[in-house]
């Protein structure tokens, strides 16, 4: 086995690790490097977790490759040469925020099933590791998402909260061999579509009831409204700075209007569409609440659920479950064929978890979380 990154070794099994090429476009060759890291995350992400929902698309790894603005993204990936040409086998990422978090390297590690237990991660490891210390950066973050079957044996759960992962999963081993330690449990839940709309309609009516006349609700789809999108960028701004992250250390990211716009532009990029529900506070034409639905036509079962927040000045009058209950019903005339969508909660995050189980979110899997000092 070698790692060099030099030119193409002869056809042989042996893994090596190289710079993927930057492709501008789809069509060119050299996007070989782009669709070979989609295809390995969704064959990971079936033995992993069950079903690929959760694997990227090449256009939107490319597309996430030219817009480093706010997160630079550094990649290496592990191939095996076959008469086709290269494989691709593993990646590893290291996203480092350009606005906020100094210190911090986020990690990511994924081996395709096949080639696992050869070493791969151990190299790509390394690379991670030596990466971000040239980055001058001191923390190192990773995760490790995980399917939905109950861990048969011993569990580790963070010091700081609740939620559980397996013990003996190798992405846990790894990151324990890395030194760091499990910080936060991440939830996975997942909605069966349709959900019945008269059940939608029931939860927007309570909720309605008891919000009162003093909110009015507006949806929207992209392009985000001139009129909205700087108290929008205040919204997420707010979720940044109020989620809770468990022992996890790491500040808030900065949002601003510039940023929305850049985001919108990548989601354009991608093909990606959304809808977004806000509520406004009618007696200071403030929107004080959002969440938002987030979907791509190349993979036409599933839409992820995005941010949702309630400002803390307006919580405790519905606002969270009514924003989200115009938004499904927005999301099931927009995109009626969709199977199921997915939302991601911190384990110490009861109120948000509160609304999406009596919605009828159901546990999915779940992502661990994991940090510690870059030795
Ligand atoms: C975790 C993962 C990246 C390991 O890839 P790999 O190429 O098989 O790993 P390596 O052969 O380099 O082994 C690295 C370490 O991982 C752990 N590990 C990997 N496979 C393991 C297994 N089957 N049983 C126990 N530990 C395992 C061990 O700590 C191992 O170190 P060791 O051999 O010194 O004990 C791979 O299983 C994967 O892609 N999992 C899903 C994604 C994920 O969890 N990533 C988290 C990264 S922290």
């Amino acid at each position: 086995m070698t790692t060099s990154s030099a030119a193409p070794a002869p056809a042989t099994s042996a893994w090596r690790l190289m710079d993927p090429p930057h492709a501008t476009s789809l069509d060119e060759p050299d996007a070989w490097a782009y669709r070979g890291i989609a295809e390995m995350h969704a064959a990971a992400a079936v033995v992993d977790i069950g079903n690929a929902d959760a694997a990227p698309t090449p256009i939107g790894v490319l597309v996430g490759m030219n817009n480093q603005s706010y997160v630079r993204k550094l990649r290496r990936i592990a191939v095996v040469d076959t008469p086709a040409g290269p494989q691709v086998v593993g990646e590893a990422t290291v996203f480092l925020q350009v606005r906020a978090n100094p210190e911090l390297a986020i990690g990511g590690i994924v081996v395709h099933p096949e080639h696992r237990g050869r070493g791969i991660a151990t190299a790509l490891a390394q690379w991670s590791r030596d990466t971000a210390r040239a980055e001058g950066r001191t923390s190192f973050m990773t995760y490790v998402d995980f399917g939905p079957q109950k861990p048969a044996g011993e569990t580790l759960a963070p010091a700081s909260g609740s939620g559980e992962v397996a013990a003996d999963l190798p992405g846990v081993l790894l990151a324990q061999k890395l030194g760091l330690t499990l910080q936060l449990v991440e939830r996975r839940s997942r909605i069966d579509l349709p959900v019945l709309p008269e059940a939608v309609s029931r939860f927007e009516a309570e909720s309605r009831a008891v919000a009162g006349d003093a909110y009015r609700v507006h949806t929207w789809t992209a392009p985000m409204p001139e009129e909205w999108i700087e108290q929008y960028a205040a919204l997420e701004q707010a979720l940044s700075d109020d989620e809770p992250r468990g022992g996890l250390e790491v500040e808030s990211d900065v949002w601003d209007v510039e940023r929305i716009r850049t985001e919108e532009a990548a989601m354009t990029a991608k093909g990606d569409q959304y809808v977004v529900t806000a509520a406004e506070h009618v007696a200071t034409g403030e929107l004080v609440a959002m969440t938002m639905l987030q979907w791509n036509d190349l993979q036409p079962e599933h839409t992820n659920q995005q941010a949702t927040v309630v400002l803390r000045t307006h919580r405790g009058h519905r606002l969270g479950m009514l924003v989200k209950a115009v938004n499904l019903r927005e999301h099931a005339r927009l995109r009626p064929q969709a199977q199921r969508i997915y939302t991601w909660n911190n384990e110490e995050n009861p109120h948000m978890l509160a609304i999406n189980i009596a919605l009828g979110f159901v546990p999915a899997g779940g992502c661990a979380n994991f940090q510690g000092p870059l030795t």
